[in-house]
């Protein structure tokens, strides 16, 4: 399934775009044997988790869309935060991927949304601080990677919601119900 999904990314997609999903391939299997979760989905979520992000997303796309979820504010604004939605169900459809855990993670690494597992939240993680990523600086990705998988969670959604805040752009509501949770989580863990 991995080299399979390689391969369509190297023929559709753009060199840059197949590096980025290589290099968050890489994280994610490292983040998945740190948190205990299986390799095998980790490489394939960080290689497929891209796949509709160069695919003009018009209402002919958007109909593919089979996932049950509505669709929010936030994307009909910004249509481009949907590639991870239909992305999974590119993937269902051509790749015959099944996997609930992968297919979440994806539909939902841009956002970050409460119904994510430990798969989500280590995708969500590692398509933002992988090593290709210009936007963090070595210093700050050692610290994450010295965090907890909430802790990394949590400060990769605050540096988001910041980026987007200082330039004017809405936050999407999935983003602050997924902070809610991970914050609630910690609070009841330390009772
Ligand atoms: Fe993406
Ligand atoms: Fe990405």
């Amino acid at each position: 399934m991995f080299h399979e999904i390689r391969k369509y990314i190297e023929t559709n997609l753009s060199r840059s775009r197949l590096e980025h999903s290589l290099s968050t391939a890489l994280i994610c299997v490292d983040l998945c044997s740190r948190f205990g979760v299986d390799e095998k989905k980790g490489r394939i979520a960080g290689i497929a988790h891209d796949i509709s992000r160069e695919t003009k997303l018009d209402d002919k796309m958007i109909n593919l869309l089979n996932d049950n979820y509505l669709i929010s504010s936030e994307e009909k604004l910004s249509p481009v935060l949907l590639h991870g939605r239909i992305g999974a169900a590119l993937l269902g459809e051509k790749f015959n991927l099944k996997d609930n855990d992968i297919l979440q993670a994806i539909r939902w690494h841009t956002t970050g949304h409460p119904d994510m597992g430990k798969l989500g939240q280590i995708l969500y993680i590692a398509d933002y601080i992988e090593p290709g990523r210009k936007h963090i600086t070595n210093t700050l990705r050692a610290e994450i990677m010295q965090m907890d998988l909430n802790e990394m969670t949590i400060k990769v959604l605050n540096d988001r919601t910041a980026y987007l805040r200082d330039n004017g752009y809405r936050v999407a509501e999935f983003s602050m119900q997924l902070f809610d949770k991970l914050v609630n989580s910690g609070r009841i863990k330390n009772i």
